[in-house]
């Protein structure tokens, strides 16, 4: 029997499956569990299932030692996990790419339509008990109907976002390092462009690129003014690939129209500039969110982690 460390709360059904083959040790509060804690529960583990809350760095390979064998993130963002670091020590890094590809791409869908009909806005004024009364220019936002829609980094989320933008009449531009498999591009007419024109000529850019140093601020002061001053910023991907004290800026002084965000640069805390600004739709990290999801991504990292302590090759590598 390995030893499997588990950072955080997962659904049931994977956790029974790691408890039925291994000796498991499961932090199962609701709350993340403290560093500390986590570097004393990792010592001696051959596996570590982790959630994208806790760090696995240097410090916590160390403080695991030479037999820990893998590490599955259940999430298929893994910039939590240093994976060089799990490289120079053999330990292999999984994901769970796939599984919330849908849930994610519904919110990214929530989001166009929440910043573009101003339904956050609509919702604090009832709440609040602030007078209203429907009027012909009262509370109006944009349609998306034959709007364009800038997918930047055309994965299977930001395919699965395209898709659902087609059933609301948008056209496609994106961009990606390869152009698109010719099905997809002919399913979603689809234009293949260069960032700094899908910026300029879209109505609403939606980000779904992997974090790294190398899209650290990707979308900073320079680029939001290349954008239109009537489109919207969409950000299901994560938090620090905009730099929000730009992205605050040019909301407050109609740089762009709006912007839509389910991941924040420094999560839990939102930037203070962005909390009083109506036309920022502000919600938390709920892309994955869905009650089937949730187990979908826990029992792929289950799997990941069992195929590796089997001696099997996981499904889903990284690095
Ligand atoms: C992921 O899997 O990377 C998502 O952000 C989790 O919600």
């Amino acid at each position: 029997m390995a030893k499997v460390v588990v950072t955080g709360k997962i659904p049931s059904g994977a956790l029974a499956r790691l408890r039925a083959e291994h000796d498991v040790l499961a932090w199962e509060e609701s709350t993340p569990i403290s560093r500390e804690e986590l570097l004393k529960r990792v010592v001696g583990a051959d596996a570590i299932v982790s959630l994208l809350t806790e760090k696995v760095d240097d410090e916590l390979l160390v403080a695991a030692g030479d037999q820990l064998r893998s590490v599955s993130n259940v999430a298929v963002g893994y910039n939590n996990i240093d994976v060089p670091a799990c490289k120079a020590r053999s330990v292999l890094v999984t994901n769970t790419p796939g599984v919330l590809t849908e849930a994610t791409a519904d919110i990214a869908l929530s989001l166009i339509l929440m910043v573009t009909r101003r339904l956050a806005e609509g919702e604090r004024v009832i709440r609040a008990s602030q007078p209203w009364q429907w009027g012909m220019f009262y509370m109006l936002g944009s349609s998306i109907q034959g709007r364009q829609l800038g997918i930047v980094g055309m994965g299977q989320i930001g395919v699965a976002v395209a898709r659902r933008a087609r059933a609301f009449g948008m056209t496609i531009a994106y961009t990606k390092r390869t152009p698109l498999d010719a099905a997809t591009h002919k399913e979603l007419d689809a234009k293949h462009v260069e960032l700094d024109e899908l910026l300029a000529t879209s109505d609403v850019v939606s980000l779904h690129c992997p974090y790294s140093p190398e899209t650290h601020h990707f979308i900073n002061a320079a680029q939001l003014a290349k954008m239109k001053s009537s489109a919207y910023l969409i950000n299901t991907a994560r938090g620090p690939v905009v730099d929000e004290a730009a992205l605050a800026d040019a909301l407050k002084h109609n740089g762009i129209a709006g912007a839509g965000l389910d991941v924040f640069e420094k999560e839990p805390i939102v930037h203070e500039g962005l909390l009083g600004l109506d036309n920022a739709v502000l919600i938390p990290h709920l892309g994955s969110a869905t009650v089937e999801t949730r187990a979908a991504m826990a029992d792929l990292a289950a799997t990941n982690a069992l195929a590796i302590l089997g001696g099997k090759a996981a499904p889903n590598l990284v690095g």
